[in-house]
């Protein structure tokens, strides 16, 4: 049976560290906000929304909450962006995605200043990413990289096989592992035999948003397995992109779902929220 990283374990020591981080910049007079913008009452989102206020709560930030009602006009959500932009008390400004329709998703994202993107999505903190300079990296993959580091797993020279090419997930993930120094393959929808290109990977990172898709067949006997997916099942239970009770035995080491890469979003989202106080 391969070794379980365990994302609880993981985000909360990092959120820990934090805890620790904010009371020392608090004694310093160094107080930090960050705004959370939900717009409309999708329910996933406002799960995602309650958690990041919690963790905000946890570490001792302080959250400001704007919940906009679906029929906000975008121009009305870009003002608020902009105030928030220019508010010296807030340090960091998220707009939980999805947008409702009728907004242009990449001009909100485009809206919210570089220097208090703490979700990593502006161009701009993209584009330092691909450079390799200073920026504020989206938080899923920043919390992979981080379980595999704090799970003794090591990346430099590891072939590493990410499916999913998405702006959120795949593309910095495959960037955030070649920073590391690993081989980086890409997979998607249209790879030729994928199975085959899975196969090769010392670390495999699943993010396509498929339950379950990822069978034995997709898997090096003793290669890490990260699943980015969660699936609410018909059984009202949890499933990822990997097919877990098939890969388990066959993997070196695996994320569970739930309780391996969801917890480690969040904790990275607080310690962007910590970076932006201190920079
Ligand atoms: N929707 C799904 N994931 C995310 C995320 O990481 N940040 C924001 N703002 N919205 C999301």
């Amino acid at each position: 049976m391969a070794q379980l990283i365990d994302g609880k374990k993981i985000s909360q020591e990092i959120k820990d560290e934090l805890k620790e981080k904010v009371a020392e910049l608090k004694e310093q007079g160094i107080e930090g906000a960050l705004a959370v913008i939900q717009v409309g009452n999708d329910p996933a989102s406002s799960v995602y929304v309650r958690n990041k206020k919690r963790a905000c709560e946890y570490i001792g930030i302080r959250s400001e909450s704007y919940e906009l009602p679906e029929e906000t006009t975008e121009d009305e959500l870009l003002t608020l962006i902009e105030t928030l932009n220019e508010d010296p008390k807030i340090n960091g400004i998220l707009c939980q995605l999805p947008v409702p329709v009728h907004m242009d998703e990449n001009k909100i994202i485009r809206t919210i200043a570089p220097e208090k993107d703490v979700d990593g999505f502006h161009t701009q903190n993209v584009g330092a990413l691909v450079v390799g300079q200073t920026g504020f990296v989206s938080c899923t993959p920043a919390g992979v990289i981080q379980l595999l580091k704090r799970s003794g797993i090591e990346i430099a020279g590891k072939h590493c096989v990410v499916v999913g090419r998405s702006n959120i997930v795949g593309k910095p993930m495959a960037l955030l592992m070649l920073q590391e120094n690993a081989t980086v393959t890409i997979c998607h929808s249209r790879t030729a035999d994928l199975q085959s290109m899975c196969r090769q990977a010392d670390i495999l990172i699943v993010a396509v948003g498929k339950p379950k898709m990822i069978t034995a067949e997709y898997v090096k006997e003793g290669a890490t397995v990260i699943d980015v997916g969660i699936h609410r099942q018909e059984n009202g239970k949890l499933c990822g992109d990997v097919d877990f009770e098939q890969v388990a035995p066959i993997a070196g080491a695996i994320t569970p779902v739930p309780g391996g890469v969801g917890p480690m979003t969040i904790a990275m989202l607080m310690n962007n929220c910590v970076e932006a106080m201190t920079r």
